[in-house]
């Protein structure tokens, strides 16, 4: 079975209350049910996560590279600034698709580097919550071999 981890880090479980001009309505709840319902529709198995806390994502980025499982990544404002996830992302050789709700370069500069990017498989941003789920289509095509 296709094994895709989506991987959430900090604030982005106040996704649909915080800012919501720039990340609209909808919660991760809410993006969780549907992206698991489009996993299962495509016959692959999917593991959904969030916290606040980079040493979670160091730790889940390496647990799915073990696994061999794909991953989706928001890492949030830790894109920015976090050299560990992106040593975990190579030394766990993820696959992984860098995820943003917002476009993250059409704002603030701070915003326009990614410590991420250099090591991700692909990269979506931009489309609001709808993000994820052409994340995840890309990634469901790339493990099949598309
Ligand atoms: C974000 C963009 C980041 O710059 C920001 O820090 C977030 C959310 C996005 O999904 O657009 O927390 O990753």
């Amino acid at each position: 079975m296709k094994s895709i981890h989506v991987l959430n880090g900090p604030n982005l479980n106040l996704l649909g209350q915080r800012e919501p001009d720039v990340y609209g309505r909808e919660t991760l709840a809410d993006v969780e049910a549907r992206l698991s319902a489009a996993a299962q529709a495509a016959g692959a198995d999917l593991l959904f996560r969030q916290s606040n806390h980079e040493g979670d994502l160091v730790d889940w980025i390496q647990e799915a590279g073990r696994a061999g499982a794909g991953v989706i990544l928001n890492a949030g404002a830790y894109t920015h600034s976090s050299i560990a996830l992106r040593d975990a992302i190579v030394g766990a050789q993820a696959q992984v698709i860098e995820v943003h709700v917002s476009n993250v370069h059409a704002r603030e500069d701070f915003r326009h580097v990614s410590m991420i990017a250099p090591v991700a498989r692909g990269i979506v941003a931009g489309f609001g919550t709808l993000s994820y789920d052409l994340a995840l289509q890309g990634l469901l095509a790339l493990r099949a071999g598309k």
